[in-house]
């Protein structure tokens, strides 16, 4: 129990990769994890397009601001709404955070850095990612999460803050 909520405190955000691979397997174990996550009347809304082609993952780091780290991970993940499942831009934002959470989560349990980068709702940057991995009408591009094994080790650092937490009971 204690290990587990130590893993959750000490999650970090990894942007620096070792030029190393991660196996299929893995990824799809990873993936599976974030078709656990919940969703609004347990639509399930996301699809996952996996993105190792060196000249995709360049064209979107060069395009996003916010994505630089790209151009050396060995390869991201795509989270997708699809819009026929769920048609609510608010409920499919909630369930798309849920699968991506679980992404970095079930990353960090194999070992693996990632980061999520944003993408939904901003515009240009869905039509940076539709662009590039030539998504089709009915799919929202909603967020991108880099992998790849650690190459930098960043440090937890404490962020309970009780005056956030509010209550009748004091
Ligand atoms: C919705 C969302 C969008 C984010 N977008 C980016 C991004 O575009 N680029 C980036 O480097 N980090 C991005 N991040 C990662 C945050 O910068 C990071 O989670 C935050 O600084 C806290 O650090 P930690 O993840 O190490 O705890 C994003 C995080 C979230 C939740």
């Amino acid at each position: 129990m204690e290990e587990l909520i130590r893993f959750l405190r000490t999650r970090r955000s990894v942007r620096e990769y070792q030029n190393k691979d991660i196996e299929d397997k893995i990824i799809f174990e990873i993936i599976k994890s974030a078709m656990y996550a919940p969703s609004a009347h347990n639509k399930q809304p996301w699809e996952f397009f996996i993105v190792k082609n060196r000249e995709k993952l360049n064209e979107i780091a060069k395009n996003h601001p916010y994505a630089k780290m790209l151009k050396k991970a060995p390869l991201c993940i795509v989270v997708l709404a699809n819009t026929k499942k769920q048609p609510d831009s608010g409920y499919f934002s909630q369930d798309l955070s849920a699968a991506t959470m679980n992404i970095l989560l079930a990353s960090w349990a194999y070992g693996i850095g990632s980061c999520w980068i944003g993408v939904y709702p901003k515009n240009e940057r869905i039509e940076i990612v539709r662009n590039v991995l030539k998504i089709p009408e009915g799919f929202v591009p909603f967020s991108i999460v880099s992998l790849g094994y650690p190459k930098e080790n960043p440090q937890t650092v404490e962020r309970f803050d009780k005056k956030r937490i509010h209550t009748d009971i004091w």
